[in-house]
């Protein structure tokens, strides 16, 4: 081993030489091909190993910037990848080429672990992603055969997670076909994203496009998302988030909760969506909470929305329940200011409009103004259902609520 080490530093030497041309005085960015690192991007062989180390290589690397290189042309594929930080200098990563993930399930390295996320990045602040990639979590046969069985609490991989980061900037990929949710922020703060093409088959179980978890100051920008799950879903302690040009279909709309399963005490706020358009969607905007929970969604505004043959384009459910019956019960997490404007389009289902609130904690403050939905059926009108709300209402508003005064 020892007489091939002057050959690795020479190596190294090469590698920083080439890609990094100090300008005038310092190196500004140093840059890690994974193909340096023995990946070969053929789509067959693993190259998990390639890209651990030069991620290693990336985090480490002192100096301004450093990047990770993905380069086009090539396909990857990799089993669950761990990208952790904290690392020396900023780190860029640039995926021009493809990733895949196995295409059995039972052929996932999980360390004899579940398989919680396939690609993630952990404690990794300043981060920025960006390229032209495509992001495949050929999740197929994790939907089709594996864990068919609600009960058997099998847990499926979310195909790409940034967790504990703090600044993180995310553009211009692709993401495909994850075994469950395409994208998750966990317990991050100030994550801008844009430009993401995110898709997955309408009836793919569970694939939200983007999950939001115990995250502030989030924003979500210019992206098309269709999935077989929410669009968008915001979470439990999340706060200053704001969705702003997308189109969403196929899948379940944009969602807040669902909130308070299990008694449990959850909350969002300072919620902004703005400019989408839904269609064929199930939902459109959405806030669902379970009965008997505690906590809190407010200050909420969803404005300049279009719907095309959505089925329940505005919806407030309190008494959401994932099987057949819940029981009601006295507590319940409280929704209040929410605003609703501009909102024009169609929906499939007649009632348009549905605001279920809970007798426990009434909806209270909610606002519309000029929201106009008509029914995409031949000769029939939309209606509305209103429980527990109180509210008010301005400009043109079809079809009419009659609980917003
Ligand atoms: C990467 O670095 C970490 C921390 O220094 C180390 O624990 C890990 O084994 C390294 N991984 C590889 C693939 O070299
Ligand atoms: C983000 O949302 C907040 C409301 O929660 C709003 O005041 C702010 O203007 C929005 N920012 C952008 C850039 O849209
Ligand atoms: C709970 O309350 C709602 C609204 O009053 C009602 O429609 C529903 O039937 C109740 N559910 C049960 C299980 O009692």
């Amino acid at each position: 081993m020892a007489k091939f080490l002057p050959l690795l530093f020479l190596f190294t030497y090469y590698i920083l030489s080439v890609h990094c041309r100090p300008h005038r005085n310092n190196c500004h960015n140093v840059i890690f091909n994974v193909l340096d690192f023995g990946a070969s991007g053929n789509g067959c062989t693993d190259d998990t190993q390639a890209f651990d180390d030069a991620w290693n290589a990336t985090c480490k690397s002192k100096g301004q910037s450093a990047t990770l290189r993905v380069p086009s042309g090539y396909t990857f594929s990799v089993q669950p990848l761990v990208f952790k930080g904290r690392c020396k200098s900023n780190v860029k990563v640039v995926i021009d080429g493809d990733l895949i993930a196995p295409r059995k399930p039972s052929v996932w390295d999980c360390d004899g672990k579940e398989c919680r996320h396939w690609i993630s990045f952990y404690h990794v602040d300043g981060l920025q992603i960006s390229g032209s990639g495509t992001i495949d979590g050929q999740g197929t046969k994790w939907w089709t055969s594996y864990c068919k069985n609600k009960d058997n609490h099998c847990k499926k991989p979310t195909g790409f997670i940034i967790e504990n980061s703090n600044n993180v900037h995310i553009s211009g990929l692709t993401f495909k076909d994850s075994p469950q949710m395409q994208i998750a922020f966990e317990r991050s703060t100030w994550v801008y994203a844009d430009s993401l093409t995110i898709s997955a088959p309408g009836d793919s179980p569970n694939t939200d496009g983007i999950h939001i978890q115990h995250s502030k100051h989030i924003f979500i920008d210019q992206s098309r998302i269709g999935t077989g799950d929410d669009c968008v879903s915001i979470g439990d302690g999340s706060s200053h988030i704001n969705i702003s040009n997308i189109q969403c279909g196929p899948g379940h709309g944009i969602s807040i909760g669902s909130l308070g399963k299990d008694g449990m005490h959850e909350t969002v706020e300072f919620v902004h969506v703005r400019d989408v358009e839904f269609s064929g969607t199930s939902n459109g905007v959405r806030i669902k909470t379970w009965q008997g929970g505690r906590g809190y969604a407010r200050n909420i505004v969803f404005e300049n929305i279009k719907t095309h043959n959505a089925q329940k384009p505005i919806i407030i459910d309190q008494y959401y329940c994932d099987h057949r019956t819940c029981k009601n019960h006295t507590s319940a997490v409280k929704v209040s200011n929410v605003r609703y404007s501009n909102i024009h389009g169609t929906s499939s289902l007649d009632t348009a409009v549905e605001l279920a609130c809970s007798e426990a904690a009434p909806c209270t403050d909610i606002y519309m103004n000029d929201v106009v939905i008509y029914s995409t059926k031949h000769r029939s009108q939309t209606s509305s259902v209103c429980l527990n709300v109180k509210g008010r209402q301005d400009g043109e508003i079809f079809p009419r609520v009659p609980c917003l005064t």
